[in-house]
């Protein structure tokens, strides 16, 4: 029976890549998408996710927008939040209701997951409304420092992209993940010690769809400029990726804090609330990803 899924986001072209991915991914049943502000801001995070779908042929897949969030990382993603992505505007509005009053609405009581690609401010609502909320969320963010890379112009740690502690999903809205982490949901964390490790380097590249690889290739541009290094971090996807094949990753268990710096500590425990993950098979997450949107290949951009 595929996974009932509703992916809250902040497209951003990496959310970009994750959401096609889930689209297709067979054992998972995407049924709505929710907005957040964080790579760029809420109004445009809503439109990229309206424009995803139609390009995925799924125009028709309710958008919610929800809350605006207090950095952007436009840099990496571009002003555009997609890397000077060519695609029309959607014709399909997004929903008028809120993704709040949505995600309060839907999520109790049931066994749907909650995908998290960006800064975790709607959830932090929706627990306000209903803190006793015990569903399966899989997040990408944190850092826990379990790997170190040598680039050209520098060593990457795993614990942070924003500051050296802080990784931008969490540093985004501070409070919002302390109150996630300290919920009944139960957690599976995608950090960037898993992230940082699944590079899209340009061989890759060159096996995605004709009009998404010069996207992914701005993408990973701003890496290349800022560490010298061939390839970028594909962060989002692997949220999808562990709930379609969780034998991809390893990792620990126990009970994820964050730092009024935004830091992410984990005091392992095997019975603790939250599964953090730590290993990946990075050539199998990247074979995956790319068999996700092969079926993009031959399908033309949308018409608006
Ligand atoms: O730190 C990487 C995360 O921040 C990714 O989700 C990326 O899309 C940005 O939101
Ligand atoms: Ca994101």
């Amino acid at each position: 029976m595929p996974q009932k899924l509703i992916i809250d986001t902040d497209p951003g072209v990496d959310d970009m890549v994750a959401i096609l991915a889930a689209l297709r991914a067979e054992d998972i049943d995407l049924i709505a998408l929710t907005t957040v502000g964080g790579n760029v801001g809420i109004e445009t995070t809503t439109a990229n996710a309206l424009r995803i779908l139609a390009r995925g042929g799924s125009p028709e897949l309710p958008v919610h927008p929800g809350l605006a969030g207090a950095h952007t990382a436009a840099h990496v993603h571009g002003d555009d939040g997609l890397s000077g992505c060519p695609w029309p505007p959607s014709n399909h509005p997004a929903q008028p209701e809120h993704a709040v009053d949505y995600l309060a609405r839907t999520l109790p009581n049931t066994d749907i997951t909650l995908a998290c690609l960006g800064p975790l401010t709607n959830i932090a609502a929706v627990l306000e409304i209903h803190p006793n909320l015990t569903n399966n969320l899989v997040l990408m963010g944190g850092g826990f420092g379990s790997y170190r890379f040598q680039a050209q112009n520098g060593i990457i740690e795993s614990t942070g992209n924003v500051t050296p502690e802080a990784e931008f999903n969490i540093y985004s809205d501070i409070p919002a993940a302390q109150a996630v982490f300290a919920s009944k949901l139960n957690i599976t964390v995608i950090p960037l010690d898993i992230s940082q490790r699944t590079l899209l380097t340009p061989q890759r590249l060159q096996q995605m769809p004709i009009d998404i690889a010069p996207i992914l290739d701005r993408y990973t541009g701003f890496s290349r400029q800022k560490w010298g290094h061939h390839s970028g971090p594909l962060h989002d996807p692997n949220v999808i990726a562990r709930i379609a094949e969780p034998d991809l990753y390893n990792g620990l268990r126990g009970t994820v804090t964050v730092t009024e710096s935004g830091q992410t500590q984990l005091a392992p425990d095997p019975n603790g609330p939250h599964h953090v993950m730590l290993q990946v098979d990075a050539g199998g997450y990247l074979d995956w990803v790319t068999e996700q949107l092969q079926p993009l290949a031959g399908t033309a951009t949308p018409t608006p």
